[in-house]
This record gives C-alpha cells, sequence and structure tokens, in this order.
C-alpha cells in the first residue's frame, strides 16, 4: 500500500505531519537515493527513506487475527512463564500488541496489531463493537434466566448493558446447554460473571466474533493477517474514517481474458506461527477460507517462511 511520504514520516516518528511536510519542501528527504521536493508523492511499503542522510525505520501496520488457544496468557510476556502470545507471534517482525484480552482458560478470536489508533478505538466504551461468545454451561438452563442475560444482570462492577442471547440447544444426554452471548462492553470476565449471575458458571468459553471479523478457517494456535476490506470494515465498525491513502476499489471494468493465476494470488497472506512447546503442529490452516472468502485485494499476498 503506498502512502504519502508526509504520513510515512510522521508514523516513524520523524517529525509532525507538518514538520516532515517542511523537510521534504526543503530538500532533506531522499526516496531511493534521489530528493523528493514533492509534498503529493506517495511511496511504497518498501521504499528506502533517508532525512539529511540518516534512514527512516518504518515498522508496516500489521493486523493480525489470532485463535488464541486455552491455556495461554493474553500478554506478549508472562513473569509465571506460561504460554504467551508472543510464543505464537515469535517470527513477526512488527511489534503487536493484542486489542483486549480474553481469559487464560477463554478461547478464540484475538486481534493482534501495532495500529494504536485502531487498538484504542475498537477498546472505547463509546463505539460498542459487538462480541460474541459461545458458551457451554453444566444443566439445562431455562429461558427465564437466559432473559435475565438479555436483560442485563447487576455485577458487582454495575449493570450489564442487555445482551444479544441465542440458545443453541441442550445436550439431554451431556447434561449441559450452549448458546451464545453478544455484547459490547468489555469488563473482565463479563460473560463468566453474567453466567454465575444466573446460577450456571461457565464450563467452555469461545470467542467467535469481533465486529466484522470471525474465526473461520482458522485453528487453535493459528494466526492470518486481515484483508485490507476487514481493515477498513473494523475502522468503520469503530467509527474511524476510511484510511484516505486506501484506494476505493476501481469501478468494474470490461473483463479482461481469463489467465492463470501464479499460485497464491488472491490468498490472505500466511504468517509463520511458532510452534509453542508441546504442541504437535503450527501449520495455519487456513485453506477453507481462502476458498470461501472470494475478496479482490488491493495489495499482493505475501507468503511468509513457515517455521
Ligand atoms: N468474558 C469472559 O468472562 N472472559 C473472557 O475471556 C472474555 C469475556
Amino acid at each position: 500500500m503506498e502512502e504519502r511520504l508526509q504520513k510515512v514520516l510522521a508514523a516513524a516518528g520523524v517529525a509532525s505531519r507538518r514538520e516532515a511536510e517542511e523537510y521534504i519542501t526543503a530538500g532533506r528527504v531522499k526516496v531511493n537515493g534521489k530528493v523528493v521536493k514533492e509534498l503529493g508523492t506517495k511511496v511504497g511499503p518498501n521504499a528506502f527513506i533517508t532525512v539529511d542522510g540518516h534512514p527512516v525505520h518504518r515498522e508496516r501496520k500489521t493486523y493480525l487475527l489470532f485463535y488464541k488457544p486455552r491455556g495461554v496468557v493474553t500478554t506478549m510476556k508472562d513473569p509465571e512463564g506460561r504460554k504467551s502470545i508472543a510464543d505464537f507471534v515469535k517470527d513477526i517482525p512488527q511489534r503487536v500488541y493484542p486489542v483486549g484480552r480474553l481469559d487464560y482458560n477463554t478461547e478464540g478470536l484475538l486481534l493482534l496489531t501495532n495500529d494504536g489508533e485502531l487498538a484504542q478505538a475498537l477498546t472505547h466504551p463509546s463505539h460498542e463493537v459487538n462480541k460474541t461468545y459461545e458458551v457451554t454451561v453444566p444443566g439445562i438452563v431455562p429461558q427465564d434466566k437466559l432473559d435475565l442475560l438479555r436483560i442485563g444482570v447487576k455485577l458487582e462492577d454495575g449493570m450489564t448493558a442487555p445482551a444479544l442471547v441465542n440458545l443453541m440447544g441442550y445436550d439431554y444426554d451431556k447434561n449441559l446447554t450452549r448458546f451464545t452471548v453478544t455484547i459490547h462492553e468489555g469488563r473482565n470476565r463479563q460473560v463468566r460473571r453474567m453466567c454465575d449471575y444466573i446460577g450456571f458458571p461457565v464450563r467452555y468459553l469461545r470467542r467467535v466474533m469481533m465486529g466484522p471479523l470471525t474465526l473461520t478457517g482458522l485453528r487453535r494456535g493459528d494466526c492470518r493477517e486481515l484483508f485490507n476490506e476487514e481493515i477498513e470494515e473494523l475502522r468503520a465498525t469503530c467509527g474511524l474514517k476510511r484510511d484516505p491513502e486506501k484506494k476505493e476499489k476501481p469501478a468494474a471494468e470490461p473483463k479482461p481474458e481469463k489467465k492463470a493465476k501464479p499460485a497464491g494470488e488472491g490468498k490472505p497472506k500466511r504468517i509463520a506461527v511458532v510452534k509453542p512447546e508441546g504442541r504437535k503442529s503450527a501449520r495455519p490452516r487456513i485453506k477453507s477460507e481462502e476458498k470461501s472468502v472470494k475478496r479482490a485485494q488491493s495489495d499482493k499476498p505475501k507468503r511468509i517462511k513457515k517455521v
């Protein structure tokens, strides 16, 4: 993705955008060895930029969808030495951080990014991004108890907002109830505490959706980059404007003659998933999603070496 030179310089922490513009017009900035004085100049992710001869170190904005397994802490490092997210993204050069958190024993969808603006917007209560959880509890939960969750329950930190609750079914043989809960708040252990409140403590909890993102095609421990469209949808979900540097999709043109695609084109970028100790296979399994998601990607998918 190409971005305006002054934006790149500002994002790299070289200067404010206004100052960066001054550097450019003063001829202090070179792109791939050539002085660039045009303010509208756009540069690609691999352009080599210098200011007064000093290389500018850029960190590509990175958005990863991670399927956190149970028994992993939602931090990049655990002082107690437990498995953490860092164990799964060792080969990603960018420093990404989790957006929000899942309990140690909760599994499911977690967004990792180095885009502070988006992370902040997504976790801000005013943006009300929906998160859906699959819940399994022992026992047969009567409808009136589920209705309590729908209305809102009183927890020690206040009433919960009305939740969307969808009964998936009763398993009479195993004496279990399965349902989904969709909430937009992000309080600590909220779903577990809501279930405690109705007298049915959680046995199993998995986040399956956050805003427009789902776990489709990912296995536990897998990680993949988001599509540009997904990033834009996420931005829109939390009230951020469309990234002005991102081109709109071009209007439909007459179809060119069909050409065989080089292998890998049109697929999401694969990420190396590091095999944490004790895990049998760390191969990302995103094939089914690759097949089902037919989106025009504006940037070419890049394969990253697997470990
Ligand atoms: N609610 C919980 O109780 N736990 C989580 O990990 C996420 C939401």
